[in-house]
């Protein structure tokens, strides 16, 4: 099976932050499980580049704007680096691939009547890059209540896209499959956008000249909206690459509520009217606000540099923290001293302590070595169930892009197995030599929950299971998501070692 995930291709008008991080590393996590389930992924990112912001941030620099992209797209592309970020293809909307294809699709919608010549008369954001009627404008500024930002007039000759005439087939799609648009309060919200009418969109600029230009019309450039949604076929070759055959519709679009709009409406529209099947999920997540409630965002200036982050805490703290605050239908909340107290309780404490204690206990009461389980009792029969549970639980809610559902998950797990440490008390079982047997049931339930730990923590933190093979003699796999739904798969006598903690304890600066 083939499984096709996107995150937004972001604006390179400045340094990526936790925010854009958020999303790229929740689509990793995803693919990553996919591709541990033996699914063939396609994980496409990648940046937005014809935009009137671009050439802005550049002239401040006073750079022209493909230099200035070309040193912020590195950044991208290094972060995600550093964040173990596995994509299968990055994609720059300056690239020719994707321009030919921008004006292949603007070229048959204007010949099959869906977009015609008109004159644009209104208001413009450019921060968000959205067109805004006269009615919805209150003293000059744009109504997005995260934007704020002064509106400019704009009155120019431009193309329009037909989105009322695809309006009705577009709803009925949406009511009939309730997973198109998803978490449920995002849905409704489109629902009830779509239900209060749809106008016509502007879809080109004449007032500047960076961007794709209409190829029958060349001082018009595509409107970036149109340009970057297409992005998602571009990149597969559309009309006639092999990925494109193999892998179009997408599984799913993963991004932050703030364009859920322009994905649940221009862009459904446009496969409609190129008579291409939808992409079967838009999951709009939240956004990560500071303390005080505003949005992390390049204009706001509350960004911590994720790079500085990522050196001081490593990439696994950093994306579990991102992965676990963000609920689904609601804002998570980020702050370092959170990010810190996450990395002590969860991973130092919960997590790194169950696995030392464990491993520790081998080597100090069987000499390094997995020892033979006996029967096992009715705690074994809980910790072997709750496993299998767990593993179907992350699978699930990571899956229906959840993963702080699927870390909850991961973590009732880890809570029961260092209750059971507690409660089995090996280190008493360790001085009774008539209790040989059972101390061995116990330390085998520990050493092959670590094994399982190692395949359910892959998704999400992809350096624990790098960390823990050495731990587990080596030759331990973590590849297969299958080997994490099967108890005793860590061969007795394999040997073991304490090593160094998974996740050591950090002071806050
Ligand atoms: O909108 N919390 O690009 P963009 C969570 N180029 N996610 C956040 C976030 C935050 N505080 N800030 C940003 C664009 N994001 C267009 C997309 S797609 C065809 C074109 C994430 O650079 C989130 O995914 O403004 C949001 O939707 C995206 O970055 C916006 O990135």
């Amino acid at each position: 099976m083939t499984y096709y995930i996107t995150t937004p291709i972001y604006y390179p008008n400045s340094s990526p932050h936790i925010g854009t991080a958020y999303t790229t590393v929740a689509a990793d996590a995803i693919a990553r499980l996919q591709r541990m389930r033996g699914q063939e992924v396609h994980f496409l990112t990648g940046t937005d580049e014809n935009s009137q912001k671009i050439i802005r941030a550049a002239e401040k620099l006073g750079l022209e704007p493909l230099p200035y992209v070309d040193g912020i797209v590195e950044k991208f592309r290094s972060l995600w680096q550093l964040c173990h970020v596995q994509y299968d293809d990055f994609i720059r909307t300056t690239e020719k691939r994707h321009a030919a294809v921008v004006q292949q699709v603007f070229r048959r919608l204007y010949e099959q009547g869906d977009i015609y010549k008109a004159e644009y008369e209104g208001w413009y954001c450019t921060p968000c890059e959205t067109f805004w009627p006269e009615k919805k404008i209150a003293e000059g500024k744009c109504p997005n209540d995260w934007c704020g930002q002064e509106v400019e007039w704009m009155k120019e000759e431009s193309y329009f896209f037909r989105l009322s005439k695809y309006r009705e087939r577009l709803l009925a799609h949406i009511e009939a499959n309730p997973l198109f648009i998803q978490p449920v309060s995002r849905r409704n919200e489109m629902i009830r956008f779509i239900s209060g009418g749809l106008e016509d969109l502007c879809v080109s600029r004449t007032t500047f000249q960076w961007g794709i230009t209409v190829p029958f019309d060349p001082k018009h450039v595509v409107y970036v909206w149109l340009d970057a949604l297409i992005n998602y076929i571009s990149a597969l070759g559309y009309p006639d690459g092999e990925l494109f055959r193999k892998f179009w519709p997408a599984d799913v679009h993963i991004m932050g509520k703030d364009i859920v709009r322009f994905h649940a409406v221009i862009w459904p529209i446009i496969l409609l009217a190129l008579d291409l099947p939808l992409p079967r999920q838009i999951y709009g997540h939240g956004w990560f606000i500071d303390r005080a409630g505003g949005k992390i965002s390049k204009s706001r200036g509350n960004v911590e540099d994720a790079f500085d982050l990522l050196e001081r805490y490593g990439s696994d703290a950093v994306r579990y923290f991102l992965l676990r605050e963000m609920q689904p239908g609601a804002d998570g909340t980020y702050s370092e001293d959170d990010l810190v107290m996450r990395l002590n309780t969860d991973l130092a404490n919960d997590l790194g302590n169950f696995v030392s204690r464990s491993l520790a206990m081998v080597e100090r009461y069987c000499g390094g070595g997995v020892p033979t389980p006996g029967a096992p009792g009715e705690r074994e029969e809980a910790i072997v169930a709750l496993a299998a549970e767990v593993w179907g639980g992350i699978e699930k809610k990571l899956l229906a892009c959840d993963p702080a559902g699927a870390l909850d998950e991961l973590w009732r797990f880890v809570a029961r197995l260092n209750r059971y440490v507690d409660e089995s008390a090996p280190w008493a079982l360790a001085k009774d030599p008539a209790a040989a047997e059972r101390l061995g049931t116990v330390l085998y339930t520990c050493a092959e929950a670590v094994r399982v730990l190692g395949i359910f923590s892959a998704p999400f933190m992809p350096g624990v299971p790098e960390r823990l093979r050495p731990l587990l003699g080596g030759a331990v796999s973590f590849h297969n998501w299958a080997d994490g739904g099967l108890w005793g798969l860590l061969a007795p006598g394999t040997r073991v070692q304490k090593g160094a903690p998974l996740f050591p304890r950090v002071d806050l600066r």
